[in-house]
């Protein structure tokens, strides 16, 4: 059984051109003109990209004494919906616990993906028993990324002397570096200093993390990462101070990668101080929405290239949820929606707007972040060889985005009232169509695990890193004498 996409534009990272693309067993066959296949797709006036590729979501994830209400199934069909083909999900060890006795919850979790998936580990405490199931983890399981959380104290936090010596066991092994960017303790004790004042609501959550607590521990991360010769991911990038130190990083060659978030692109924290506390607590996530300034500087950096893939950091928690915070802004659980929107948010937004190309589009929900992750060109680029991962994109296709119509099992949408153009005629995952013009044809169980190697050729092009570990004895004339 084959499948043509006729009649379609193909658009990569690189390359705009027309074509048709067949698809057999699951993979892309041929791309060329005037393709003959079992089944056609029309895709005239359209679009042919690779499937997106969102590296950050939290799917029933345990998180601040709940769980987030968007499982594999909702979420991955909620991707799907946005022409998402793949997503990367957080395996959370706890505090002691080994890193494969936590896989193997998130393992089961997975098993009801709709489209592929991949895991990143956090590393949220430090011992032999995780410096031992690091190794296992890369070499075993085709886990390259570790998350290591700089906020959430008491928590998922780890100081700086364990992530110095998890990074320097990542660059050994060859893996990648991840850091939730925020000074834990500072945030601590604004949230402490804002309660005793009276400042309880959700608009005390922006408060407690300004800019300044992201731009530190973003810096620190970069020199323990460049000091450990590891490379380093920094995710949910928010604000100028933030992309700042990231820009500067890579000007001087380090391999750093900032992913902002696709809410914080086109949604500020106005939303914080709304008369009605549901709807700002439905926005509280970290680190908090920022003003204009700060989203220009992060549009700024996805046109120039100082920052590199578009996330969402999707942690879905209902109305209900979110009410844990009544009265205790550091209760509300932290975490918003947008798998379903990030694509078309980031086209009307970006591309329909003149900001990005449908190039740079396609390099920042896919290409790049499938480079960095060492799974291109299985995902992430139209080529024989690779997945049927596709979206078929229409441009001119309008919706308005809401609640009452969207995938995920939460009872409302940050973006709702949003009205967008570009949306997927047919989204596809490995070849099969799981949503045609909004028609939801998702199987349950169609996602398998994709399992990413340690990427060595990165790991040996760090900068500075091998000055700093090869220190060496000063030789001397003499030696004073001692205990005289
Ligand atoms: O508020 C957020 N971002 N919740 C999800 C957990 C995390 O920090 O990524
Ligand atoms: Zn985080
Ligand atoms: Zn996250
Ligand atoms: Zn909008």
């Amino acid at each position: 059984m084959s499948t043509v996409i006729k009649n379609g534009t193909v658009v990569t990272a690189d390359l705009t051109y027309k074509a048709d693309v067949k698809i057999e067993g699951g993979v892309i066959t041929e791309i060329g003109p005037d393709l003959k296949g079992d089944e056609q797709l029309d895709a005239t006036g359209c679009y042919v990209m690779p499937g997106g590729i969102d590296p950050h979501t939290h799917l029933e994830m345990p998180f601040m004494g709940t769980y987030s209400s968007d499982d594999f199934e909702s979420g991955t069909r909620a991707a799907l919906a946005g022409g998402t083909t793949m997503v990367v999900d957080f395996a959370l060890p706890n505090p002691g616990e080994s890193l494969l006795d936590a896989l193997k919850r998130w393992d089961n979790k997975s098993t009801r993906a709709n489209c592929d998936y991949s895991f990143h580990m956090a590393v949220t405490w430090w011992g032999e028993q995780v410096f031992d199931d690091l190794k296992t983890v890369i070499e075993q399981r085709g886990i390259n990324t570790f998350k290591h959380f700089m906020a959430y104290k008491g928590a998922l936090m780890v100081n700086d002397d364990e992530l110095f010596a998890s990074f320097k066991r990542l660059a050994e092994l060859g893996g990648i570096a991840m850091v939730h960017a925020e000074n834990g303790d500072v945030v601590a004790e604004l949230q402490a200093k804002l309660l005793a004042e009276g400042n309880t609501g959700p608009e005390a959550h922006a408060y407690s993390r300004p800019p300044q607590v992201e731009g530190e521990a973003t810096n620190r991360a970069i020199m323990i990462a460049d000091m450990a010769g590891v490379p380093l991911y920094v995710v949910h990038t928010s604000c100028e101070e933030a992309h700042e130190a990231i820009r500067r990083a890579r000007m001087q060659g380090k391999r750093v990668w900032g992913e902002p978030l696709i809410q914080h692109l086109t949604l500020d924290d106005s939303e914080y101080t709304h008369p009605d506390w549901d709807h700002a607590a439905r926005r509280v996530m970290s680190p908090p929405f920022r003003n204009k300034q700060h989203q220009d500087s992060l549009w700024a950096g996805l046109q120039s290239g100082s920052l590199s893939v578009v996330a969402t950091d999707h942690c879905a928690f209902t109305t209900e949820q979110k009410r844990f915070g009544v009265g205790d802004f550091t209760k509300i659980p932290n975490g918003t929606g947008g798998l379903e929107d990030r694509m078309p948010m980031l086209w009307t937004h970006g591309v329909a707007t003149g900001r990005l190309t449908p190039n740079e589009f396609v390099a920042v929900t896919s290409t790049n972040i499938a480079k960095i992750l060492n799974c291109y060109p299985k995902k992430g680029a139209v080529l024989v060889g690779a997945d049927a991962d596709l979206v078929v994109w229409d441009p001119d296709k309008t919706k308005t985005i809401s609640a009452a119509t969207q995938q995920s099992a939460i009872d409302y949408n940050v973006f709702e009232g949003h009205e967008v153009k570009g949306l997927p005629r047919f989204t596809l995952t490995r070849g099969q169509v799981a949503v045609h013009d909004g028609e939801i044809r998702t199987q349950e169980g169609h996602g398998k695990f994709v399992a990413r190697e340690a990427n060595t050729t990165v790991n040996k092009a760090l900068s500075t890193w091998k000055e700093l570990t090869a220190p060496r004895p000063v030789e001397r004339s003499g030696i004073p004498a001692t205990g005289v």
